[in-house]
């Protein structure tokens, strides 16, 4: 099934770059044989919301968890990709569609290479995260809504961005000049004002045994 599905986005790509004359390869090393000798099923988990809802934090115990348990994870951090692969982009909604449609691809890749990837982003709108989702088998992709109400993060300002974006020093800011579109039906919901850390990583590996 899964060798149907990348044919199937080879031959997309195929279509789409085709007056390019690029000539996607199906190879013969697929992602079935990277996660088997990994004894693991490969995973993208999308953790979506405000700045200071409690995404990194979340994604960081649930890395730890999964790496005792032996897996192979990587986690793709908003902050961190946009010092590196990213750092051309800013906060306007057209860097923002760019900076998901990049993330995104890469945990393609790394999902292709047989890791569950953990992918910590704002992702402020629905289409992107859309797309996101439209590179994965279903069975391959869990959207988590971190939420926290916008004056709670407020309040938290782990990193102070809140009190500047307030006094108009950084525009395009997401939950006060900037739209974040919450999720409509996300795999996982996540309440990080009223759950722990550590509940909401319980639920996660839960979720995660059942994929
Ligand atoms: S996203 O909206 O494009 O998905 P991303 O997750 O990569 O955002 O980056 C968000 C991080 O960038 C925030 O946690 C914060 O530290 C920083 N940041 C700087 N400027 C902004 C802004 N205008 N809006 C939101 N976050 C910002």
């Amino acid at each position: 099934m899964l060798l149907t599905h990348h044919a199937d986005l080879a031959m997309k790509s195929r279509a789409r770059v085709s007056e390019d004359n690029l000539f996607p390869h199906v190879l013969p090393v697929t992602q079935v044989g990277r996660a088997a000798i990994k004894h693991q099923q490969p995973a993208c988990v999308w953790l979506t919301g405000l700045s200071g809802s409690g995404k990194s934090t979340i994604a960081g115990l649930l890395e730890l968890q999964l790496l005792g348990q032996g897996r192979h994870t990587y986690s793709l951090d908003g902050d961190n990709v946009r010092c590196g692969l990213n750092r051309d982009l800013g906060f306007t909604d057209a860097d923002r569609v760019e900076n998901i449609r990049r993330v995104a691809e890469v945990a393609r890749l790394m999902v292709d290479a047989g890791l569950i990837a953990i992918v910590s982003f704002i992702s402020p709108f629905r289409t992107e995260r859309a797309f996101a989702r439209s590179l994965f088998m279903p069975e391959e992709f869990m959207e988590v809504f971190v939420d926290a109400p916008i004056a709670e993060c407020i309040r938290r300002d782990p990193k102070g961005l809140y009190a500047k974006a307030i006094k108009g020093q950084i525009p395009n800011f997401t939950g006060i000049d900037s739209v974040y579109e919450a999720p409509e039906v996300p795999e996982v919901h996540l309440r990080t004002s009223e759950e722990s850390t550590r509940q909401c990583v319980e639920r996660l590996l839960v979720a995660l045994a059942k994929m």
